[in-house]
Order: C-alpha cells, then sequence, then structure tokens
C-alpha cells in the first residue's frame, strides 16, 4: 500500500487507511478544476465524494459519441452481410489435391453416390471412399487413364514413392462443416426419403464439389417444420433429378410417405434438443 505522503502524484488513486476504513485520496496540490476553492482551503486530504472529472475525460465524451453511431451501422453490416452466402459459405468449393470430378463419374458415368459414399444410410455421416475405392478403376496396371498426370496423386498415395509409404489417404478438403454444437445425421434423413439434392444441390453437375445451401439453423427449419414436399420413394434417394408429381398427386405422396416413414410432429421436428445434444 502506498503512502499518502505529499509525494504521491496528482492523478494517482491511492488507497489510505483512515479511521478504520479505506477511501479513496489525492494528495498534494491540485488545479482548480478538481476541487471547490473553499474546501480546497479546508483540507488536503479529500474523499472521492468531491472528486470531479479532469480534463482530459472530455476527449472520452467523442469516443462515446462514435461508439453510439458505430453501433447501428454495425448492425446493419451484420443484418446485411450475416446471412449472404459469402458468410453462410454458400458456393464455398475449395481446390482439392486431385482434380476429380463428380460430374464426370457421377454426372456422364451415372455411378451411385453409395458406391463411394458407402456408409451415407448407416451412420451419421457419408464417408469419403478411400484411395482403393479409386484404385479399382484407376490401377497403374489396367486401370482407365493410369498414365494421366491428373491420377499422378492418387497412384503415389496408393502405391507408395520412394518418400513415403503406401496406403496413405488422399487428403481431400472437406466442404460441409457444421459447427460442433450441432448434431446431425445422415441416415436419419436418407432412410426416411430426403434425397441429397435438397441438401447437396446438382452434385452430378459439379467439376468441383460446392456448397449448394446455407446449412443455417432456419435452412435446417424450414423442411422441419414442414417435410412433406421434401419427401421421396426411397429408391430415389441418390437419384438428382427425381420431381414430386405436379398437384394433387403430389400432395397425396407426400401425405402417403409422411406416414409411411413414421415422421414426427413440428414439436419434435422444431425441439432445440434434437440438433443441440
Ligand atoms: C467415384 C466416387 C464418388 C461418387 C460416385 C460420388 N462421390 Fe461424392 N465425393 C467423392 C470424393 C472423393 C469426395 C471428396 C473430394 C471432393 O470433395 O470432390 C466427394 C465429396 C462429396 C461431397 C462433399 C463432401 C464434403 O467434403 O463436404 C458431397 C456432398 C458429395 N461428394 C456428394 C455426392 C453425391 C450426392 C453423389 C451422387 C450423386 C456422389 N457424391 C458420388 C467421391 C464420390
Ligand atoms: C467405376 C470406375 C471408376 C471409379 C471407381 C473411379 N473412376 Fe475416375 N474415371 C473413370 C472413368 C471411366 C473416367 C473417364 C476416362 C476418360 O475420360 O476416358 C475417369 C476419369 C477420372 C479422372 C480424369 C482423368 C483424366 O486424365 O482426365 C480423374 C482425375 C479421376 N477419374 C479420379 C478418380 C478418383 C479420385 C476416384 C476415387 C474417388 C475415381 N476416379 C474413381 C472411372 C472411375
Ligand atoms: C438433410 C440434409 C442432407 C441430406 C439429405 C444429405 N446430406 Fe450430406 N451433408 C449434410 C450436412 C449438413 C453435412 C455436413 C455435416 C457435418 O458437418 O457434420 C453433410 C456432409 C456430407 C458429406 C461429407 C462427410 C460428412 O458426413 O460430413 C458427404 C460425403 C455427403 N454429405 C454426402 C451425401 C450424400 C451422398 C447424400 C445422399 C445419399 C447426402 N449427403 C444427403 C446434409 C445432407
Ligand atoms: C429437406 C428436409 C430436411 C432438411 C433440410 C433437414 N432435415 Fe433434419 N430431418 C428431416 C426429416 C424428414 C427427419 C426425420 C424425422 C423423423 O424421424 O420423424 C429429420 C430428422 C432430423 C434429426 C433427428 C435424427 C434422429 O436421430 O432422430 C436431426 C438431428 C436432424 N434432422 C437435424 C437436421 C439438421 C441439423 C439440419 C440442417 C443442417 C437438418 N436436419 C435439415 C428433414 C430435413
Ligand atoms: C433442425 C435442427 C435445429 C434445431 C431444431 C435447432 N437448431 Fe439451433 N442451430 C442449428 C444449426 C444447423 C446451427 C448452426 C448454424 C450456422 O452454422 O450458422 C444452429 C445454431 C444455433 C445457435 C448459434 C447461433 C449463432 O448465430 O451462432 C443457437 C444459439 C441455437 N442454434 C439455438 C437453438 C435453440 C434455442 C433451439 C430451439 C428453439 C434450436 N437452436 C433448435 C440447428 C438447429
Amino acid at each position: 500500500m502506498a503512502a499518502c505522503g505529499p509525494t504521491a502524484r496528482f492523478g494517482a488513486f491511492i488507497f489510505c487507511e483512515s479511521r478504520g476504513r479505506a477511501v479513496r485520496s489525492l494528495d498534494g496540490p491540485a488545479p482548480d478544476s478538481l476541487y471547490d476553492r473553499s474546501s480546497r482551503a479546508s483540507s488536503r486530504r479529500r474523499t472521492i465524494d468531491t472528486f470531479v472529472f479532469p480534463r482530459w475525460t472530455n476527449k472520452l465524451r467523442v469516443a462515446v459519441a462514435v461508439a453510439a453511431l458505430g453501433v447501428p451501422g454495425y448492425g446493419v453490416l451484420v443484418l446485411g452481410y450475416g446471412g449472404a452466402p459469402e458468410t453462410t459459405d454458400v458456393g464455398y468449393a475449395p481446390v482439392q489435391p486431385i482434380p476429380y470430378s463428380h460430374a464426370l463419374h457421377a454426372g456422364e458415368l451415372g455411378m451411385d453416390c453409395r458406391y463411394c459414399h458407402a456408409s451415407v444410410e448407416l451412420s451419421a455421416h457419408a464417408a469419403i471412399p478411400p484411395t482403393a475405392t479409386c484404385i479399382n478403376c484407376h490401377g497403374t496396371k489396367f486401370g482407365i487413364r493410369r498414365t494421366s498426370p491428373k491420377l499422378q496423386p492418387l497412384h503415389q498415395a496408393f502405391y507408395g514413392t520412394d518418400r513415403s509409404p503406401p496406403g496413405q489417404p488422399i487428403p481431400w478438403v472437406r466442404v460441409h462443416d457444421l459447427p460442433d454444437y450441432v448434431y446431425f445425421n445422415h441416415s436419419a434423413h436418407v432412410n426416411r426419403g430426403v434425397g441429397c439434392v435438397s441438401c447437396h444441390g446438382r452434385v452430378d453437375r459439379m467439376e468441383v464439389v460446392y456448397q449448394a445451401e446455407p446449412l443455417s439453423m432456419s435452412w435446417c427449419l424450414h423442411c422441419h417444420r414442414n417435410p412433406g414436399p421434401n419427401l421421396r420413394p426411397r429408391d430415389q434417394i441418390t437419384n438428382m433429378t427425381w420431381q414430386p408429381p405436379p398437384g394433387r398427386e403430389g400432395q397425396e405422396l407426400a401425405q402417403k410417405l409422411l406416414v409411411e416413414y413414421n415422421i414426427r410432429p413440428l414439436d419434435y421436428m422444431q425441439m432445440c434438443s434434437l440438433c443441440h445434444r
């Protein structure tokens, strides 16, 4: 504890023991603005009660004004850009280590999504295929395009090189990524007739996979509040072009599937703990 002597400089608040309790006091000569003259004469040791803000605090008022004006501006920014595609990651399409094309494999060649994303109906996650799945067709001996430079990273990972052992995974860059506090489950959706295209868009036309939907909470809830029109027969879940029949027939199909899949009521579908466990 600093002493309350004459050496203590102006502006430094010092706690002094005075009649058994701590009071804040100012010592030494102070400019007039700090004290009213009469009381200044009467006592040198003063409590905080008569403290007047020093002049430099006027500058704080400017800072406060700037902050007050800034808040609405910030609000506009958040509202304007918070939901914009750039911030929700719509269109996010990272460069992948191999120029693998869904447009070619799933589109032109017509491969089913489950050939590679085999676990999508069985577990929460849709597994990214291991290198060996690609080697089924792109092995170095008899494989398709076995001399293509585009497949070199695949061959190096699978067969190994002088510097790296065989059987390495391809370091694919993740495209879709919900925050950790959100629970999502592929099998729960796919087995109740929600097609890949509803959430991932026309993957069969993508040279490079990009995020087609915002994956925001309101986006999830939009479907959870009215799932009927988004349901399809289970054998169509990987079909990218399936459409419900128009008009009455479509409504009847939606109704039929809601019952058939035993889709739960609205209060269950909106329950916070469904997605935040
Ligand atoms: C021949 C194997 C293969 C087939 C068939 C295939 N994919 Fe993929 N898929 C991959 C690979 C490899 C990746 C990781 C590289 C990439 O993102 O391009 C991937 C990535 C994805 C991703 C992005 C995953 C992430 O990182 O968020 C989605 C979504 C996806 N596939 C959906 C589909 C859908 C829908 C189909 C069917 C229309 C399909 N895939 C068919 C191999 C395949
Ligand atoms: C069912 C067989 C099959 C599987 C499995 C398969 N591909 Fe292909 N891939 C093909 C065919 C067919 C072509 C087209 C060849 C052509 O255009 O002549 C091709 C072309 C390619 C090309 C373009 C090569 C070039 O020179 O243009 C790349 C890159 C490629 N595949 C990567 C992959 C990767 C990575 C995987 C695993 C995720 C994979 N493929 C799985 C059949 C397959
Ligand atoms: C109801 C929406 C929805 C449907 C239907 C859906 N996905 Fe996804 N998918 C997602 C979300 C959300 C993520 C991100 C998950 C995460 O970050 O945990 C994702 C991630 C992925 C991934 C990356 C690996 C993973 O599991 O995180 C692949 C691959 C994928 N989906 C493929 C598919 C395929 C193939 C189908 C159809 C058989 C499909 N998805 C159907 C919403 C969906
Ligand atoms: C296109 C429609 C659709 C979209 C989009 C959608 N869901 Fe669903 N979701 C469903 C349906 C249908 C069910 C099945 C309800 C049932 O089992 O009664 C479901 C069920 C679930 C369940 C329950 C799984 C279980 O184990 O019972 C969770 C969790 C869930 N969804 C999370 C999400 C999240 C998180 C998102 C957004 C990233 C999302 N859903 C987007 C349609 C959708
Ligand atoms: C159908 C799934 C689903 C349900 C039901 C759901 N959420 Fe969410 N919630 C999400 C997803 C997905 C995100 C992540 C959104 C993102 O990444 O922008 C999220 C994000 C949030 C966040 C973080 C928001 C932010 O801006 O960072 C809060 C808080 C939240 N949810 C609260 C709730 C509450 C409270 C309820 C119940 C009234 C609820 N959620 C119900 C899917 C859901």
